[in-house]
């Protein structure tokens, strides 16, 4: 007894590790329909040893289909995620169309589970964006014991969270300074081989870039609280796994100890925190897998009730894929 299930944007960097964690986690699946656009529609993806043939979302008739997972941009979202709704089709969509719109839930499932309950009748639920979702899951615990007031955080984000193409441009970079040659430049808008670029989306009047208005946004929006969200975000020549330095003044009491054991307990966390040992979390690890990884806790000296934690997860899973799925698993009892 399973569930029509689609994937639109099958082929791309998310899209692919989507289908690899439904299999992984045995999501009830009866049928898999594949979806990307003409380019790819007609080619053949592997799905628990069976083959697929992908389809064209152009004319592809969700009709029957129980869950959507969408991730294949914008505006591809903007003008069929709608038309999957009305067919009366559960849409978890990871791009940043409906983010921020008041009729649709933005959900991460360890912190703010109860606002799915929006999409039972409007059927769009919207996956944040891959930065605020780890911070999410590390501030949660926190502000549940003394609310926060305010964050400053600066990430360190990998180049897999602007698709396949971005991290053929880092592998392709690398290997031509390595070889003395000039390196070319498609996706980013500076070379990202041996640099650092801090200019994620466009930039928008007020100086700040749409990614870093996104978490400052999204971040108030999932915690239901009017938190001081401030962040810089920064592309690094890393293939998988997002970092980010995030301090934290909370509105009363508040301490490394205190912290470092409510997000032992936390769900979704796990803490490396080893000073002694050498041990933090770090990208290398923490790819491939599925928590958030928090470490370097410790008190702000400069700052009254004020921390500072060292956030990394997997951006294409915990950031993307792996929350999207986590959100159609608690779909599914009540469909
Ligand atoms: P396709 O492979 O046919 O281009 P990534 O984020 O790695 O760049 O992947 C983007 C994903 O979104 C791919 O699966 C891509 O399919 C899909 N996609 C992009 N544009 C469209 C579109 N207009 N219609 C359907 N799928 C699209």
């Amino acid at each position: 007894e399973g569930y029509v299930v689609a994937v639109v944007g099958a082929t791309g960097a998310v899209g692919k590790t989507m289908l690899e964690i439904l299999a992984e986690r045995n999501f009830p699946i009866d049928e898999l329909y594949p979806v990307a656009s003409s380019r790819s529609a007609g080619s053949t993806i592997e799905f628990r040893g069976k083959e697929y043939v992908v389809q064209d979302l152009e004319t592809f008739d969700p009709t029957g289909v129980d869950i959507a997972l969408f991730s294949a941009g914008g505006g591809t979202s903007k003008t069929h995620a709608p038309r999957f709704a009305a067919a009366g089709c559960y849409v978890i969509d990871n791009s940043s169309a409906w983010r921020m719109d008041d009729d649709i839930c933005l959900v991460v499932p360890e912190v703010n589970p109860h606002a799915l309950e929006m999409a039972r009748e409007n059927k769009i639920i919207a996956n944040p964006n891959c930065s605020t979702i780890q911070m999410v899951v590390a501030l949660k615990p926190l502000h549940d014991a003394v609310p926060i007031e305010r964050v400053v955080v600066s990430t360190y984000q990998a180049v897999s969270g602007a698709g396949g193409k971005a991290m053929d441009e880092l592998a392709k970079q690398t290997a031509q300074l390595l070889n003395g040659q000039s390196a070319e430049v498609n996706v980013f808008p500076a070379r990202i081989a041996f640099n650092v670029i801090p200019h994620i989306d466009v930039f928008m009047d007020d100086g700040y870039t749409k990614e870093e208005r996104k978490m400052m946004d999204e971040t108030r929006k999932i915690m239901e609280s009017e938190i001081a969200v401030t962040a810089t975000t920064v592309r690094v020549p890393v293939f998988y796994g997002h970092s980010e330095s995030v301090n934290i003044t909370f509105s009363g009491p508040m301490d490394a100890v205190t912290a470092r054991r409510l997000l032992a307990d936390a769900e979704g966390v796990c803490v490396v925190d080893d000073p002694a040992g050498e041990d933090y979390p770090m990208p290398s690890e923490a790819a491939g897998t599925d928590p958030v990884w928090v470490g370097r806790i410790r008190d702000d000296q400069s700052c009254a009730n004020s921390l500072h934690l060292w956030v990394v997860a997997d951006n294409v899973r915990k950031g993307a894929a792996l929350n999207a799925v986590q959100i159609a698993e608690i779909l599914i009892p009540h469909s």
